[in-house]
């Protein structure tokens, strides 16, 4: 069988990141990640993708978007992973390359879009939080929802454990999604995910 590609966008540390390649090597992700990119020149992510010999590559500017693509077609790229890219992607972009970007985001969507979810899940006092991969539409946050992990938000949390809880989460359900979507059980038609060619009606659960 063809070796799935993937390339990974992300702006920082990179821990996302750090869990996919440690999933393709114990065997659980048969995935070849050809290129790392960044908007952000010092994102720690960078130092772990030259650690493990992947190219990297810096985007500047939102003309560069044309590199990022270039850099798909050359490599048949199936799947383009954000793992805590902080920029939005051009709707231009994003169109040309739809049902192929994923983004895990942290929070139950379609609550808490955009930044800062753990400081504003503590603020209107919730009882659940927790991390979601999506496919990515133009809209921010708000494409069709793969799988979700919850955490229950303790009386003595704060935003830094939180953080820690939720990021526990996202390493668990991220390597999930990218497998089912590197074997096409999961695909995205039109605003819904197809999962073993059934829609989705609700995001499945991690338990
Ligand atoms: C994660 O919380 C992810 O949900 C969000 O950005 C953060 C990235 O963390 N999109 P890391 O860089 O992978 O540690």
């Amino acid at each position: 069988m063809k070796m799935v590609k993937a390339i990974i966008l992300l702006s920082g540390n990179g821990s996302n990141f750090q869990n996919i390649i440690d999933n393709i090597k114990s065997g659980f992700l048969k995935i070849k990640i050809c290129s790392v990119l960044s908007d952000n020149k010092n994102a720690y992510g960078l130092e772990r993708a030259k650690k493990e010999k992947i190219k990297t590559i810096i985007i500047s500017s939102n003309n560069d978007y044309d590199i990022v693509t270039k850099t798909i077609i050359e490599n048949s790229v199936d799947i383009i992973i954000l793992a805590g890219y902080m920029k939005i992607l051009p709707a231009s972009f994003v169109n040309k390359h739809i049902g192929k970007i994923l983004n895990i985001h942290p929070s139950l969507l379609p609550k808490y879009k955009g930044l800062n979810t753990h400081h504003r899940v503590i603020n209107n006092k919730e009882k659940y939080h927790g991390a979601s991969v999506h496919f990515v539409t133009p809209d921010l946050d708000n494409g069709p929802v793969i799988i979700q992990g919850k955490v229950k938000i303790e009386n003595d949390d704060t935003e830094n454990t939180l953080k820690e809880k939720v990021h526990k989460i996202e390493h668990k359900i991220y390597p999930l999604a990218i497998k089912w979507i590197s074997e096409k059980l999961v695909k995205k038609e039109s605003d819904k995910c197809l999962f073993n060619n059934e829609i989705l009606t609700t995001p499945i659960e991690h338990i």
